[in-house]
């Protein structure tokens, strides 16, 4: 543990989501941060508020320009000056580029794209008008590397992200303002359970041989090992690093063909 993060005060879009989100805020809790946790459900909440009894819940869908908002004056009124946001709400789209349209596609973009951005160019506005210095690292995936049939536009989603992760720490590395990205490969939540009963008759299965044939390091993805390098690049102890992208991934993204390919 860093404890590096003692008092931040650390907002964390989709923070009530049992994927990611739960091992973020694990993660920064551990190190002392003081939680905001929004999320467009409302009942994504009621577990938290006990785990956390400090933490701040703002409920509002990132996808909207004036709930955003909303979120930043709840803020002012709380906990008043923020120092950092983790960029996690994000929804899936599996279907193939060209069978999807413009509804779908907007629906994803809105959230994962727009969304995203919306928070973002609150939260730095917020900064400069309290003249003070903070972090953004954005929740992206291993899709930015590789990818898979039916996740094209998701893919292109999360690389928008990316860009937008090298492009706004150009933009505001003269205001002390730090933007990473983390790309976690496959991590269990319920948006990924949606998704293997639509893939697969058996999920468990899915999941073990992912684990043994697609992993370098054959191990379940807990969500606090994002958390944990999400903790980091929100700390001091990540200064001199700006608008990169780290894949916490167990090593898929390096893999040619699965483990099973070189048969002694
Ligand atoms: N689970 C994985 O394997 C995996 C892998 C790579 C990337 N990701 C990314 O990690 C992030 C979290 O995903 P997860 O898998 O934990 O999913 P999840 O569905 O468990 O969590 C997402 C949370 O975001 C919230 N949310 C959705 N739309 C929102 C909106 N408009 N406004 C506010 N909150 C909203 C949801 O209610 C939910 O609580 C996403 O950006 C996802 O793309 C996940």
């Amino acid at each position: 543990m860093m404890q590096d993060l003692k008092g931040k005060n650390i907002l964390i879009t989709g923070g009530g989501g049992n994927g990611l989100a739960s091992g973020i805020c694990k993660a920064l809790d551990q190190n002392g941060a003081q939680l905001i946790i929004n999320d467009v459900s409302e009942n994504h909440f009621t577990n938290l508020r006990d785990k956390y009894p400090h933490a701040v819940f703002i409920q509002a869908d990132i996808s909207r320009a004036e709930e955003v908002e909303k979120i930043f004056e709840e803020i002012e009124k709380t906990v008043g000056k923020l120092d950092g946001l983790v960029n996690n709400a994000g929804i899936g789209l599996v279907e193939y580029a060209h069978k999807v349209d413009s509804i779908g596609f907007d629906k994803l973009y809105d959230v994962d794209v727009k969304g995203l951005w919306q928070v973002s160019k609150n939260f730095v506005n917020h900064l400069l008008k309290h003249d003070h210095l903070g972090n953004i690292v954005n929740v992206t995936s291993i899709h930015v590397l590789k990818t898979v049939g039916k996740y094209a536009l998701y893919s292109s989603a999360k690389s928008a992200v990316e860009g937008l992760t090298r492009g706004m720490a150009v933009e505001l590395g003269k205001n002390n303002i730090r933007v990473n990205s983390v790309g976690p490969g496959f991590v269990h939540s319920d948006q990924n359970i949606h998704l293997l009963q639509s893939l697969t008759d058996d999920p468990e299965k899915w999941v073990d041989d992912h684990v043994n044939h697609y992993q370098v390091v054959n191990r379940v993805m807990e969500p606090v090992k994002c958390g944990n390098v999400i903790a980091f690049l929100l700390s001091q102890l990540s200064e001199g690093v700006t608008g990169q992208s780290i894949y916490v991934d167990h090593g898929t993204s390096l893999m040619l063909y699965g483990n099973d390919f070189i048969k002694k």
